[in-house]
């Protein structure tokens, strides 16, 4: 059955974990959005233009994922997805992916909400701040970023305000999506609760 699952929340929630479980499981194609702003980010620390950049982004500007993820990008990837012209050039290429034969899941912030408002699933992911900035430390100090404990939750803490309170496309829960707290929660219970979801609104 081709349907279309949305996953937002803010950063290091466990979006990308339960997206790429989820897609496997029910053979949807997986869109990480937020790898797009960091590209896009990651062009601008680099001396572009953020609209130019967006609009001349490539798949192949995707795959240096690793580089992607380090806080400093991160931030540049808050700072340009604030301009309503930077996403309006991201647009098109989400809502066509959400559209794929198959059925898709896609993560980020404004999925349930802009991207993909008619989507069949729709989960909002959170965590504490605290809770998320450790597990994003632990994941980094294990891939060998030079990072500290405190740089990550600064950078989680900066990104939350930045990504909620925005005038485009700002994080918040879809009226439709269900809640999902994981604070207290090991990955397989995530899991459980997302498929356990999709199931019922499936059925
Ligand atoms: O995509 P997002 O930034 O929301 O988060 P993620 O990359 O899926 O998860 C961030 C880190 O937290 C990963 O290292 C996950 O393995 C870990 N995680 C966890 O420890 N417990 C959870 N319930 C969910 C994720
Ligand atoms: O992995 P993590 O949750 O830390 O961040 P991400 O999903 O890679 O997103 C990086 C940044 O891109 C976010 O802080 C948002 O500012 C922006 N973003 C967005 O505005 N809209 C999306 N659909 C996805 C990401």
């Amino acid at each position: 059955m081709k349907f279309t699952v949305a996953i937002d929340g803010p950063a290091a929630a466990g979006k990308g974990t339960i997206s790429k479980a989820i897609a496997a499981e029910f053979g949807l194609a997986h869109l990480d959005t937020g790898l797009l702003y960091r590209a896009v980010g990651a062009k601008v620390l680099a001396g572009a233009e953020p609209v130019a950049a967006a609009e001349a982004l490539a798949p192949d500007d995707l795959t240096p994922e690793d580089s992607l993820r380090t806080p400093e990008v991160a931030q540049a990837a808050s700072r340009v997805a604030a301009d309503p012209e930077v996403r309006a050039k991201l647009l098109e290429f989400q809502r066509n992916f959400a559209r794929r034969e198959g059925g898709a899941v896609l993560d980020g912030r404004d999925i349930g909400t802009v991207i993909c408002p008619e989507a069949e699933v729709k989960l909002f992911v959170t965590a504490s701040a605290e809770a998320r900035a450790e597990r994003r430390f632990l994941e980094l100090q294990g891939k060998g970023h030079a990072v500290t404990r405190e740089q990550v939750l600064d950078d989680v803490k900066a990104r939350d305000a930045r990504d909620s309170s925005r005038d485009a496309a700002p994080m918040v829960a879809a009226e439709d999506a269900v809640l999902l707290d994981t604070t207290e929660m090991t990955i397989e219970q995530a899991l459980d609760r997302a498929r356990a979801h999709i199931l019922l609104k499936m059925k």
